[in-house]
């Protein structure tokens, strides 16, 4: 496995300020605003409460209950509560989502550039890491074409993430649409990493799960880190398909065992205030990816290279 870049950097900035230098930090992907009081003095109330003691592996009911309301709500999708493993974190959500998909030798195929733990799990468990260019010719969308040339006896996922890290692309109805084709024809899992999904500027956000064959294939990867601003609360979940759902909990079970209590009863206020198709505090998420790519469309976006070394002289 690799680490990632942003994390190093930010742990060097951190030190920097440690010896007190001013850092403005564009690593990290993290709004600038914090959670909504609602969720803060609910998880003051879950504490007071005694809400501190092992509670269900798949996460709460109630929190599993209004995700599926949330869901249904901001992206037009049904599944059912049973269907959601709550997680610490999305990315953990991702691991345990590769991992019970992948064989050694199997083939991943992911977005590139994207997020770097796609290459890396799949490298960890053995299985083989195969890019999908997004070009800055094609407006940073995937070319369902070149997707397809890449699908082998061995492909068994696709990974979309849409809105994408680092380009901010929210891929097309029809580019999505091929890619579910591409799934149902050559019977492959889709792992739709959905964390952006509620951080669009003007472009219309559809699940992966949304067409047709997509329900018996899908998993959504998403959390509460971006949406919510609760980066550092590390929640997160998967949804996924019923036969899949069980090995997800066997894991948490030789795992986590359960996400801590008090975190999940606070995290219930959070999709409960979520109605329209943005993110709810209207917040703005400070992120050198979204500062590099703003709403690529056809001759009318910019594009800005920053390099780590940029990002640390700025303090
Ligand atoms: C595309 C993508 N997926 C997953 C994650 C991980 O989210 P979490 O902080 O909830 O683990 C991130 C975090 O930056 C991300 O950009």
């Amino acid at each position: 496995m690799s680490g990632e870049g942003a994390l190093s950097v930010f742990a060097h900035a951190r030190e920097l300020e440690r010896q007190g230098r001013s850092i403005i930090h564009l690593e990290l992907g993290e709004p600038d605003f914090h959670p909504a009081a609602p969720v803060n003095n609910a998880l003051k109330r879950a504490l007071d409460d005694g809400k501190d003691r092992y509670c269900a592996v798949a996460g709460l009911p109630a929190l599993r209950e209004a995700l599926t309301v949330y869901l249904q709500n901001t992206r037009n999708i049904k599944v059912s509560a049973n269907h959601i493993v709550i997680a610490p974190g999305c990315k953990i959500a991702l691991f345990m989502a590769m991992m019970a998909l992948l064989e050694p030798g199997d083939e991943v195929l992911y977005p590139a550039p994207g997020f770097p733990a796609y290459p890396s799990i799949t490298l960890g468990l053995g299985a083989v890491p195969v890019p999908f260019e997004l070009s800055e010719r094609n407006c940073l969308q995937p070319d369902p074409d070149g997707i397809a040339a890449k699908i082998t006896p061995r492909t068994k996922i696709i990974i979309t993430n849409s809105p994408g890290n680092p380009t901010g692309t929210v891929y097309t109805d029809a580019v999505q649409r091929r890619i579910a084709d591409l799934a149902v024809q050559h019977d492959l899992f889709v792992l739709s990493d959905e964390i952006y999904a509620r951080i669009v500027y003007g472009d219309r956000f559809i699940s992966m799960l949304s067409y047709p064959g997509m329900e018996e294939r899908t998993l959504i990867i998403d959390g509460f880190s971006k949406s919510f601003a609760m980066t550092g609360w590390r929640l997160g979940y998967a949804i996924a398909p019923p036969r899949i759902v069980a090995a997800l909990n066997m894991l948490a079970v030789n795992t986590y065992t359960c996400v801590a209590e008090f975190t999940q009863y606070a995290a219930i206020e959070a999709p409960r205030r979520s109605r329209g198709r943005r993110v709810a505090n209207g917040g703005r998420v400070r992120h050198a990816s979204s500062a590099i790519y703003p709403r690529p469309q056809p001759r009318s976006w910019l594009s800005l290279h920053f390099s780590r070394r940029c990002v640390l002289w700025l303090g």
